[in-house]
C-alpha cells in the first residue's frame, strides 16, 4: 500500500514511517519540521519507496501532492504539546483542526478515502468513568489542545457521511519511546541535568497519568487498519495500558536510573497547568479484543524514554 504521513518527521510520524517501510509498503512523508527533526528520517531516507515533501499543513498545493497517490492517509501533523494552548489559542485551533480540515479536502478532491487520526484522551477532559471507554459521555472539555482535537474527530465524522470515506480514531494516552521530544520525562531530565539537587514537580505530584510505548502504539494502529473486525465508517479506538502510576512514582523510577535523590518541590494542585487532567485511565478493551497487547509495562517505557534521552541530550537544545 502507499500511505502519506503528516507529521512525519515527529516522535511518532518517523518512527511509523520506519515501521511502515520495514512491512514492505511505500511512504509518503509531510512535515514542516516545526517540531519534528530531520535526523528521525535517516533510516526512512535510505528505502528507496520513501518520499518527502516539505510543507505546511496550510499549503494546499503541496499538501494535494502529498496526498494525491495515497491509498491510506495516517495524519498525525499537529501541535501535539497540551500545556501552552492558554498562551496562544490561535495555535491548536489552526495546527489540528484546519490542519485536519485541510487533509480531508486534500484527499476529497484527489479521491483517496483512508485516513487514521491520531487524537487523544484529553478529549475525555475529566470524565468519571475510568477506566473510561470510548463511548463514554463527553463532559466539558478542560484544554484547546482537546477541543481541537475533537473538532478535528467531528470534521473527519462528517466527512465519512458525506464523502463515503473510511476513518480510524485513536484517543492516545501520552506516547513515551526512542525519539520523545516532548512531556514529563524530558521535562523531568532536562530539570535535573540542570540541578540534580532539586527538581519542581507541577501540581501536588500525585496526578494519576496512564503512558504507551511508542512500538505498541504502532503495532496497535497498524493492527486496527488492517483488522476484518474493524471496518466500520468509523473506527474509534482508545490506545492505552491496563495501568497508570503518580507523577511521583514516575520521577522516582527517573531519578533511580539516574542514581539521584533530588528535593521535590511542588507547585501545588490537583492540576499542574490549565488543561492537566488528575487521572487519565483509559479502558482499551476495544483494541485488545483484535488481538493488540502492549510489550511494555509503564515503567519498563519510561526507563527506555530516559535511556534514549541520556543517550540523545543534542536534543534539548533544539527544543
Ligand atoms: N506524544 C504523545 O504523547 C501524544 C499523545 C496523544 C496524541 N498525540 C498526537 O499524536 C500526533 C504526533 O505527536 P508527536 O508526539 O509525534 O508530536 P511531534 O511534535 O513529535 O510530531 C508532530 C509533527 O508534526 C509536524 N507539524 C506540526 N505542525 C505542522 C504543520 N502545520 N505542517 C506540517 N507539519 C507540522 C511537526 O514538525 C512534527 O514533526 C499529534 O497529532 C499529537 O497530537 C501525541
Amino acid at each position: 500500500m502507499r500511505f502519506t504521513v503528516t507529521g512525519c518527521a515527529g516522535f511518532i510520524g518517523s518512527n511509523l514511517a520506519d515501521r511502515l517501510l520495514q512491512k514492505g509498503h511505500a511512504v509518503t512523508g509531510y512535515d514542516n519540521f516545526s517540531t519534528g527533526q530531520h535526523e528521525f528520517l535517516d533510516e526512512a531516507f535510505k528505502s528507496p519507496r520513501f518520499q518527502f515533501i516539505e510543507g505546511d499543513m496550510v499549503d494546499a498545493k503541496r499538501l494535494n501532492d502529498a496526498v494525491k497517490k495515497a491509498d491510506f492517509v495516517i495524519h498525525l501533523a499537529a501541535n501535539a504539546d497540551v500545556r501552552y494552548g492558554a498562551e496562544r489559542p490561535s495555535k491548536d485551533l489552526e495546527q489540528n483542526t484546519f490542519a485536519t480540515f485541510n487533509v480531508l479536502e486534500a484527499m476529497r478532491q484527489n479521491g483517496v478515502h483512508r485516513i487514521a487520526f491520531s487524537s487523544t484522551g484529553s478529549i475525555y477532559g475529566e470524565p468519571e468513568i475510568f477506566p473510561t471507554p470510548e463511548d463514554c459521555p463527553f463532559p466539558i472539555q478542560t484544554s484547546l489542545y482537546g477541543a481541537s482535537k475533537l473538532a478535528g474527530e467531528g470534521l473527519i465524522s462528517a466527512y465519512c457521511e458525506a464523502f463515503g470515506m473510511q476513518s480510524y480514531i485513536f484517543r492516545f494516552v501520552s506516547i513515551l519511546g526512542e525519539r520523545y521530544t516532548h512531556g514529563h520525562v524530558f521535562d523531568f531530565y532536562k530539570k535535573l541535568a540542570a540541578n540534580p539537587n532539586e527538581i519542581e514537580v507541577l501540581g501536588n505530584g500525585k496526578q494519576r497519568k496512564s503512558y504507551l510505548y511508542v512500538q505498541d502504539c504502532i503495532d496497535a494502529i497498524l493492527t486496527a487498519i488492517d483488522h476484518p473486525q474493524a471496518q466500520a465508517k468509523i473506527n474509534i479506538f482508545n490506545l492505552g495500558s491496563d495501568e497508570y502510576c503518580t507523577v511521583d512514582e514516575s520521577l522516582g523510577w527517573i531519578c533511580q536510573r539516574l542514581g539521584l535523590n533530588p528535593i521535590r518541590h511542588y507547585t501545588g494542585g490537583e492540576r499542574g497547568w490549565v488543561g492537566d487532567s488528575p487521572f487519565i485511565f483509559l479502558d482499551c478493551n476495544r483494541i485488545r479484543s483484535l488481538g493488540w497487547r502492549p510489550r511494555l509495562t509503564i515503567r519498563q517505557s519510561v526507563e527506555c524514554t530516559l535511556d534514549y534521552l541520556m543517550k540523545n541530550k543534542r536534543l534539548f537544545d533544539r527544543r
